[in-house]
């Protein structure tokens, strides 16, 4: 079973974000699956330096769109970014060295770092995009 499905309580309104956060979910999915089935730490390393690499690209496309939209929370989302890229970065550099880190903690806080930050951030630019101006 996934770890995370993908649902409409996930969209943020906006479908190339949404497409992208449905890759982010796959990746974290498909990492899950290669920890929960005890596969080789190759396939572990390489899923999450794909994940980490995606995480990049797509907070840089989500920065690009808030300022295009001149979203004025722009600065603290950024600065949320750099604070969930930093910690992917962290770990991904554990688990490169071979450092032992247990699969529940890793599963959990993808999860979480995922989700959260779509339901709790990404929402509100959503929300801000979709608004009738005026
Ligand atoms: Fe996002
Ligand atoms: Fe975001």
């Amino acid at each position: 079973m996934a770890l995370i499905q993908w649902s409409e309580k996930l969209s943020v309104g906006v479908i190339e974000m949404d497409r992208q956060h449905q890759k982010l979910v796959s990746l974290v999915n498909r990492l899950y699956d290669a920890m929960a089935s005890g596969q080789g730490g190759d396939i572990k390393k390489d899923i999450l330096a794909e994940l980490v690499m995606y995480t990049k690209v797509h907070f840089a496309a989500e920065e690009r769109l808030m300022s295009q939209h001149g979203y004025p929370q722009l600065a603290a989302h950024k600065a949320l970014h750099d604070q969930l890229t930093a910690k992917a970065v962290e770990l991904n550099t554990k688990v490169q060295r071979g450092q032992m880190v247990p699969t529940v903690s890793l599963s959990s806080f993808l999860k979480d770092w995922l989700t959260q930050h779509i339901c709790q951030q990404d929402k509100q630019y959503g929300r801000f995009i979709a608004a009738p101006v005026g």
